[in-house]
């Protein structure tokens, strides 16, 4: 549908436009929590400084589509706004503005405009910010450029470095790309030439790198509220691959297999992927991130590796299972999975708060190692190889791969432990290791002790994955006539 206006159209839909809460999920972050999240925050800041966070660009696709938007998790993170064109400011202290009024946190947000919304989506605008979100201090961005504050009274301004790969919208003064250009004339933001040109570093109060850790300290731990929505992403992930494993026949498609995991995401409301679905049989598993997915016909000696996280309320699951597409593991396939799956319990076994990432990383290529060489398919334990070519560990939440610390384990992190054995056609191996893949990829909330196994719904055991795979599905009946016949009686 190409932008025709329709004038009548416009007034009716300004009638419609208002945000109207029987249309969303009541099961959102609630405002408190984003307020309590941004008090965290300055407690962490530095003495006299400010954080400034924009919200993620817009970024075209093509011609008059745009890339479905996604806010940028740490501006989620302190203020539940999910539109774009906003720029937030946490300040350590109070400020005082022209009128009197003592703030410490401000907010600039796209203006309600009834023929965007009428296009593109309900605006929150200043005045909605303020009573959703709880942010006393919400003004229309067009008001960012005069917005006064003197940037120069602070030690540290603290932002993410620009890329400078935001788009100018030439009809719009006040857009992300305008509000970075304001914000850079305010903080005195040195051109990169003035920097490149300068004998000495630039000398300013400006910090483009703190951030990032000082987020991770508090993104990493997660709270109570947090930890709802990633129980329900994960079980709903886990959901998914337990309905493929019962619907998965020989002959279906990579993609259709993407899509059944998608459709139970879907229905259980979760409203995203985390991340591009990953679903490679055969070979294609050897790709660690592979998300063509345009395997038509899925084969009955192969295995399908099948990566997806379903994200709810922002927060993503990420699970990993490695089926045989026919129901059972042949002997090679079960060696390689039993090997990868002795890996992951290895590394579980000194998983808990204290033990550091490289422990559970070192864990699981021991076994690896190990297991390899006693297949035969490397000559000894300590040889270079690229049949494990990634680490094992990563925190989830916001982002698939999130932000936290990476030092040690701590209570109430939530990560991933991912083994995996990847062999390619033409390894240096007997062939009848070619072309197996296996990834397992369990997710685990830390506790003093130990860990709470989240995604322990989705079968891991070869003995469960092959039972499961047996029970029947309620895709069994669902059939499609063929797309090629339809076509044929349509002309
Ligand atoms: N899904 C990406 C990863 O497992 O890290
Ligand atoms: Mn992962
Ligand atoms: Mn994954």
């Amino acid at each position: 549908m190409i932008r025709i206006l329709f004038t009548v159209a416009a007034i009716f839909a300004a009638n419609t436009l208002l945000a109207q809460e029987s249309d969303l999920p009541s099961d959102f972050l609630s405002k408190d929590w984003h307020q309590e999240r941004r008090a965290k925050l300055r407690e962490k800041l530095p003495a006299n400084s400010v954080a400034v966070f924009f919200a993620n660009a817009v970024r075209n696709r093509s011609n008059d589509v745009d890339y479905v938007y996604h806010q940028d998790p740490d501006f989620f993170y302190l203020s539940g706004y999910k539109e774009p064109d906003a720029v937030l400011l946490i300040f350590k202290d109070k400020q005082t503005a022209n009128n009197g009024t003592q703030y410490d946190e401000i907010i600039f947000v796209q203006p309600r405009d009834e023929q965007a919304e009428m296009w593109t989506g309900r605006r929150l605008g200043d005045r909605g910010t303020k009573e959703r979100l709880g942010l006393e201090q919400a003004f229309n961005n067009k008001e960012f450029k005069k917005y006064n504050v003197d940037f120069s009274k602070f030690s540290q301004i603290l932002f993410t470095d620009f890329e400078n790969d935001v788009r100018d919208n030439p009809r719009d003064s006040s857009d992300l790309y305008d509000l970075i250009a304001q914000f850079k004339v305010k903080v005195n933001y040195p051109s990169k030439d003035k920097m490149a040109l300068s004998p000495e570093p630039v000398k300013n109060n400006l910090n483009t790198r703190g951030l990032y850790s000082i987020m991770g300290t508090l993104r990493g731990i997660k709270t109570t509220e947090e930890l709802t929505m990633i129980r329900k992403a994960v079980s709903i992930s886990c959901m998914g691959q337990r309905e493929v494993m019962k619907a998965i026949k020989p002959g279906m498609s990579e993609r259709e297999i993407q899509g059944i995991h998608e459709f139970v995401f879907k229905k259980y409301q979760a409203e995203d992927l985390g991340y591009p679905s990953i679903v490679g049989a055969g070979h294609n598993g050897c790709i660690l991130h592979y998300i063509d997915n345009y395997k038509p016909n899925i084969t009955n000696k192969e295995m399908i590796l099948m990566d997806l996280g379903a994200e709810y309320r922002g927060y993503t699951a990420d699970i990993t299972r490695t089926i045989p597409v026919n129901g059972k593991f042949s002997p090679e396939q079960k060696q390689i999975y039993e090997l990868v799956l002795a890996a992951q319990e290895e590394a579980m076994k000194v998983t808990k708060a204290g033990a550091t990432f490289q422990e559970l990383t070192f864990a699981t290529q021991r076994v690896i190692n190990k297991g390899l060489k006693d297949l035969g398919i490397i000559k000894s334990e300590n040889e270079n190889h690229r049949y494990y070519p990634h680490g094992c560990c990563h925190h989830i939440g916001l982002d698939v791969h999130d932000n936290g610390q990476y030092d040690r384990l701590r209570e109430n992190m939530v990560i991933t432990i991912e083994p995996g054995i990847y062999i390619p056609e033409n390894a240096d191996c007997d062939k009848r290791w070619w072309s197996i893949a296996v990834r397992i990829e369990d997710d685990y909330l830390i506790t003093k002790d130990g860990y709470e196994h989240l995604s322990v719904s989705a079968p891991r055991k070869v003995e469960e994955v092959e039972a499961l795979m047996k029970q029947p599905s309620a895709l069994d009946d669902f059939t499609l006539p063929e797309l090629e016949k339809i076509i044929k009686k349509e002309n």
